[in-house]
């Protein structure tokens, strides 16, 4: 099965045909598209599927209770995602087990392909949940009673989808029979482009901490309403976001507010609420811990200033990861005795291998992303890198696979 045809496949599903962006939102229909695509693919590669207690899919190639070596990433994305955000890596790694197959390599180990739920936080906000539900790093009980936009609570979200909420919780079972995770992804930068090299590899994730912020005023007639007496809430939310480019320029972080739901949001009234939502990342912990502390007590003055309430309540942070460096270091020699020269990189985004590396060894291959951007419909990878990426991954699971242990 080739890297193109599982992509041609998979490319239009939950596309929103007017912005060409991704909403491939969890326990969504769109989401169980793009599950039954991969449940159907890996099925017929020979793959045993198996979902985990926690959303997750699981493609098994042997049978592991210990030392499996694990690949995949996640297919949900962000609003207006690019397409290539996950869905590379679960893509790349059914391609690269087809390629071993097609070879008759024979595994010493098991294997074991997987697609992570929720991994953008974009429908509950908690980003990796489906790892992060699997280790421990969230409870069973907070996990279900999340909500979206809409009011409706992961465990509703998941028994609509017919998935069972009362499972949720830390996987050590499975965690067990897992030696380590490699995940392959889009670059979500332009570190390889000028360097004219198609596969990099992770060394770290920066860490990154996400914020709501509940804004609450007054509601009022736009054109009554004297200035003096109003208790709008757009405007300490509109400073906390000049406070967020700021504080990360003054702080060498980056800290951004996009989410914003008003309301009742008429647009000739004044809202009687605004509910914002800061992401912030830095290089340490330190740096993200001064950076957001700034941009919060700026959100508090605002509010104060303006006669606004302010709530604020922190729903995920993520530490600073090293990926293991013995595996990095691994998976270097193997590209390179492949002939593939890559280069080790950091990353500000967040990934899986992150949240599972408190657990396992972890590794991240990342494939040339020539604009640089993501999070867009402009993210984009040419097929001859993806290609390449799977040749990559492909050689690393040989590698990895052929050692016993
Ligand atoms: C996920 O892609 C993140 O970095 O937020
Ligand atoms: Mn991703
Ligand atoms: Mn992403």
């Amino acid at each position: 099965m080739r890297f193109a045809e599982l992509w041609a496949e998979l490319e239009p599903l939950g596309r929103d045909p007017g912005t060409g962006g991704y909403r491939r939102y969890s326990w969504t229909a769109a989401d169980s598209q793009c599950r039954d695509w991969f449940t159907h693919h890996a099925t017929r590669l020979g793959l045993a599927v198996e979902p985990d207690r926690n959303g997750n899919l699981w493609a098994w190639w042997g049978d592991a209770r210990a030392g499996a070596v694990a690949t995949g990433s996640h297919l949900d994305s962000v609003p207006d995602g690019g397409g290539y955000d996950g869905a590379l890596g679960v893509a790349s790694a059914l391609a690269a087990v087809a390629e071993l197959k097609d070879k008759n390599f024979n595994p010493e180990r098991a294997a074991v392909i997987a697609v992570l739920t929720e991994e953008e936080g974009a429908r509950f906000r908690v980003p990796c949940l489906g790892t992060r539900l699997m280790t421990g790093a969230i409870s069973g009980e907070d996990a279900r009673a999340l909500t979206d936009d809409d009011g409706t609570t992961l465990a509703q979200a998941m028994a609509a989808a017919g998935a069972d909420p009362d499972q949720l919780g830390p996987d050590d079972d499975l965690l067990g029979r897992i030696a380590m995770f490699v995940e392959l992804h889009v670059e979500q930068g332009r570190a390889l482009e000028p360097l004219g090299v198609p596969v990099g590899v992770g060394d770290g994730i920066w860490p990154h901490g996400r914020w709501r912020l509940d804004f609450t005023g007054r509601a009022d007639h736009a054109g009554t309403a004297r200035l003096e007496d109003r208790h709008d809430p757009m405007l300490p939310c509109a400073q906390t976001a000049l406070a967020a480019r700021e504080q990360a320029a003054a702080h060498g972080a980056v800290a951004t507010m996009s989410k914003v739901i008003a309301e009742p949001g008429g647009t000739n009234g004044i809202n009687s609420a605004v509910h914002a939502w800061l992401d912030a990342r830095a290089a340490d912990e330190e740096t993200l811990d001064r950076t957001s502390a700034a941009v919060l007590a700026a959100a508090q003055g605002a509010a104060k200033a303006h006669g606004v309430g302010l709530t604020v309540r922190q729903e995920s942070y993520t530490p600073l990861v090293r990926f293991d460096q013995n595996l990095r270091d691994r998976i270097v020699r193997v590209l390179s005795a492949d002939g593939l020269s890559a280069p080790v990189l950091g990353t500000g985004a967040g990934h899986d291998a992150g949240v599972l590396a408190a657990r396992l060894p972890t590794a991240m291959l990342f494939v040339r992303n020539p604009t640089g951007i993501s999070h867009s419909p402009a993210e984009q990878a040419h097929l001859a890198d993806c290609e390449t990426g799977v040749r990559a991954l492909a050689a690393v699971l040989a590698d990895l696979l052929a050692d016993g242990r």
